[in-house]
């Protein structure tokens, strides 16, 4: 029988670590490790990193100072808490978070959690800090246990990781390694397993996940479209999202994946990264402004619905005025009802840190705040077209005041509702009555059949 333990593990980035510290957690479980949502009395805490843009690291360096006080004042008592770095901040590191921050035990990359057992047990005997920053040839997927539990009714499910596009900027393909799709047959049953626990959503992640071709037992491989119609069979699960696609890659099987299958929502997170083909090419992106137009275009025949966000980088090493007026004209052409948008940030080992014609701090700062603007001024528009109309909301959290869910709009808006808790976790089709910048307020429409 194992002691009782608790583990709290703190997410940064994107929603792959979300779902790898769901994993994490399915991994520690059987060790006696029960999940905790706070620091204070943990046994364990995993920073489970993210090393996208540069603050996001410089923030895991300070969040371990504070914790290296947790972990003294704890040194001598009968509970001694344990420090682990993961993520993608640890695999670029390695070995050098133990130079700057000595008092961690564990550091791991994204591909090795599943090995978290072997590790603390490596640090309990050896009483000295472990690094496993490989990349392993056994699969990390077929070594984890089946997914625990559900956090809500929407769920997270990685199908693919890793990226070979290697656009300049851009670290992942260090980090997670190359494209790997995992096979049809495992993720039709972990999708069933999550609708048997009560998710009505899912979510597929990948870093580049319409790239996904996974194996099928039956032989050959399924596209993303392809799967997501299997998917959409499954009983109980009323929604299917995926997150984050590469625009060269979307292929007509998923645009009529989009036209076809109801479950499959009409909301599409999309980075262009700049509107400049200049600047594209130098990213190394595989795709022109125009040939991201031609896409939605063509996804827009498809689903007339559809609501696209997207991620910008403003000041890409070489980036003239006349390239940023080009992104401007793409944002005001295609149209976006959110957007990511990002100062660009050099990233050690990456081709663009190391390009001449940096551009200065003040003008990306500048460039920031234009882009911005216009964005927002997209969003709040756009939310309020969405005042008086009726639609059935995800309402999977409960709000900041009593009495009131929160949940998604098909079209991944937040929207606020007063609804007795017992309907957490349903679908409810409720009338749009506020628009605010970042969200909307809803009331509960009579009769749900009549707008169904
Ligand atoms: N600097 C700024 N933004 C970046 N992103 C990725 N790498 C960088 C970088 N070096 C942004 C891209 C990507 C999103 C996840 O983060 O827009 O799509
Ligand atoms: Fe990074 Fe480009 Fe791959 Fe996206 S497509 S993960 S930005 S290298």
């Amino acid at each position: 029988m194992s002691v009782k333990k608790s583990v709290h593990i703190k997410s940064y980035g994107c929603q792959m670590n979300v779902y790898d510290a769901s994993r994490m957690e399915d991994v520690l479980a059987p060790m006696g490790y029960a999940a905790a949502d706070a620091i204070d009395g943990a046994d364990l805490v995993i920073l489970n990193t993210c090393h996208i843009r540069e603050k996001a690291a410089e923030k895991v360096y300070s969040e371990l100072g504070r914790l290296r006080q947790e972990k003294a004042a704890r040194a001598d008592t009968a509970r001694p808490m344990h420090i682990a770095v993961g993520g993608c901040v640890a695999q670029a590191e390695g070995e050098e978070i133990l130079r700057r921050a000595p008092y961690v035990d564990l550091v791991f990359g994204p591909q090795t959690y599943h090995r978290l057992p072997l590790m603390l047990r490596e640090l309990e005997s050896r009483g000295r800090a472990v690094v496993d920053t490989e990349f392993p040839a056994d699969d990390k997927f077929d070594q984890l246990p089946e997914a625990g539990k559900l956090d809500g009714a929407s769920a997270f499910l990685t199908v693919q990781e890793g990226c070979d596009k290697f656009c300049t900027f851009c670290v992942v393909p260090y980090t997670r390694g190359a494209e790997f799709s995992r096979p049809v047959d495992p993720v039709l049953r972990e999708a069933r397993l999550l609708a048997g626990k009560g998710a009505r959503e899912i979510t597929l992640l990948g870093q580049n996940v319409n790239a996904y071709h996974g194996a099928h037992e039956g032989g050959g491989e399924w596209s993303l479209g392809r799967l997501i119609r299997e998917l959409a069979d499954i009983d109980g699960l009323d929604r299917i999202r995926y997150t984050t696609s590469y625009p060269a890659e979307v292929d007509d099987d998923l645009i009529a994946a989009h036209r076809d299958v109801p479950a499959l929502m009409p909301f599409l997170h999309l980075p262009v990264q700049s509107g400049s083909d200049t600047v594209l090419k130098a990213m190394n992106r595989r795709h022109t402004a125009g040939d991201y137009k031609d896409v939605v275009a063509r996804l827009r025949a498809a689903q007339p619905d559809l609501a696209l966000s997207s991620d910008f980088i403003v000041g890409f090493p070489g980036e003239s005025d006349r390239d940023f007026r080009d992104t401007m004209d793409l944002v005001r052409d295609v149209g976006f009802v959110q957007a990511y948008s990002f100062k660009y940030s050099p990233r050690p080992g990456t081709p663009a840190a190391d390009m001449d014609d940096q551009v200065p701090e003040p003008v990306k700062a500048e460039r920031l705040r234009t882009l911005q603007d216009e964005l927002n001024r997209q969003q709040i528009a756009y939310n309020q077209t969405s005042v008086g109309r009726a639609m059935p909301v995800l309402f999977d959290r409960k709000g900041a005041r009593d009495g009131q869910l929160v949940g998604r709009s098909p079209y991944m808006q937040a929207v606020h509702a007063a609804l007795p808790a017992n309907l957490l976790g349903e679908i409810v089709t409720v009338m749009i009555d506020q628009a605010k910048p970042n969200s909307l307020s809803a009331v509960v429409v009579a009769d749900q059949e009549a707008v169904a």
